[in-house]
């Protein structure tokens, strides 16, 4: 089965780790053999933008929708575009326009990596976060100026969606280790937490044998550094669940290898695969980005597309690469990018 996969580069580093990512899913189906892929690349970002104005062409998403999945980089150069022109005009417009509503990253200590926490156990955790809304509405607004000014922005948490992260953490704990944590704050915030709270404990009776608790994001942020290996699905709003998220690329090592995916439950549009991390653009053009973060990202698609063998493959020859030392600056090597590729490669012919 060929898949016809949509790449955008983006900014920064985006460019460098992604065509790293397409080399090894390339070996990877060349390997399988069931399946291979058809890439695409689009030269959308902010170069794009300075060139024509905007981030991507009036149409990119209708063009977006003729493939099967997106593979994105990074986006921003936040010297030269404001950050809220680019990541709006490209990643969360196609985020949104593509009701990618629910956000999935995994965060689990790898082999060969010991975490900066000396975490005696490990962890394994996955954070589901809601990808749509909540904090990151487009509501508000701001009013009056000088010393009267007020900035008011408002988070709405629909039922539909609120609902929809819940069943999805639900059903993915089933097929792990059957626990729930929902990431509230009932304490402080008064009408969306409370609500989230109830959502959460509704949606929970649909799953008996499936273990819940509820953490204020306080606390939930001080668990993750002191016992993540209490963690196994975690359920978050979308300012939750990102700065959750950038937590758990940090006590796996470094955010350059954090993975995650941008899932349209339904089906109907595609899925977008892109990295935790940004573009990076304190070490950009240097070739010693960590390619960690896209591969694993690389990883999740195939999953999704139901290769999980070949996806434990790649995690498998990623660890093998860390374990031998060879580890790009943000791991505390001395590795570039294309030497840690390279031994990806070579330990996907060798399995
Ligand atoms: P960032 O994730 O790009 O960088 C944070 C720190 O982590 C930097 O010191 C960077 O060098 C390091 N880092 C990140 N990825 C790395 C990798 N693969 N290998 C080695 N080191 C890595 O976050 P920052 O600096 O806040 O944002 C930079 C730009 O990226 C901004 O324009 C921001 O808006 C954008 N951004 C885009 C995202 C996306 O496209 N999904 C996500 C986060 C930020
Ligand atoms: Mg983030």
């Amino acid at each position: 089965k060929t898949y016809r996969i949509a790449v955008i580069p983006g900014d920064g580093i985006g460019k460098e780790v992604v065509p790293a990512a397409i080399d090894v899913l390339n070996k990877v189906a060349l390997l399988d053999g069931r399946f291979q892929f058809e890439w695409t690349t689009f030269p959308w970002g902010c170069d794009y933008y300075l060139e024509t104005g905007s981030m991507m062409p009036e149409n990119g998403i209708e063009i977006l929708k003729q493939y099967d999945q997106i593979f994105l980089g990074a986006v921003g150069m936040p010297e030269l575009v404001p950050d809220h022109i680019s990541l709006w005009g490209l990643l969360i417009k196609i985020r949104r326009e593509m009701q990618q509503s629910i956000n999935v990253r995994p965060a689990k200590l790898l082999q060969g990596l010991p975490s900066p926490l000396r975490q005696p156990n490990g962890f394994d955790f996955i954070v589901v976060r809601e990808n749509s809304e909540g904090e990151y509405a487009e509501s508000g607004g701001r009013i009056h100026s000088g010393q009267d000014e007020i900035a008011i922005q408002n988070a709405i948490f629909t039922r539909k969606g609120t609902e929809r992260a819940m069943r999805y953490a639900f059903e993915l704990a089933k097929a792990r280790r059957q626990h729930v944590t929902s990431a509230t704050k009932s304490n402080g915030i008064t009408y969306s937490m409370p609500f989230w709270d109830e959502v959460f404990s509704e949606i929970g009776k649909e799953y008996e044998d499936v273990g819940k608790t509820s953490n204020h994001i306080d606390a939930l942020a001080d668990f993750l550094v002191m016992k993540p290996d209490n963690f196994d699905v975690i359920v978050a709003s979308n300012l939750f669940g990102d700065i959750l998220t950038d937590l758990g690329g940090a006590i796996m090592g470094s955010i350059g290898i954090a993975p995650a995916a941008n899932i349209n439950t339904e089906g109907v549009f595609p899925s977008m695969f892109e990295p935790v991390h940004g573009s990076a653009p304190d070490i950009a053009g240097r070739g010693i980005a960590n390619p960690i973060g896209q591969i694993w990202t690389g990883k999740m698609m195939l999953d999704f597309l139901g290769y999980e063998e070949a996806g434990t493959h790649i995690l498998n020859s990623i660890e093998s690469t860390l374990t031998q030392g060879i580890k790009t600056p943000d791991l505390g090597g001395t590795a570039t990018l294309r030497e840690v590729t390279d031994a990806v490669l070579q330990y996907l012919e060798s399995v």
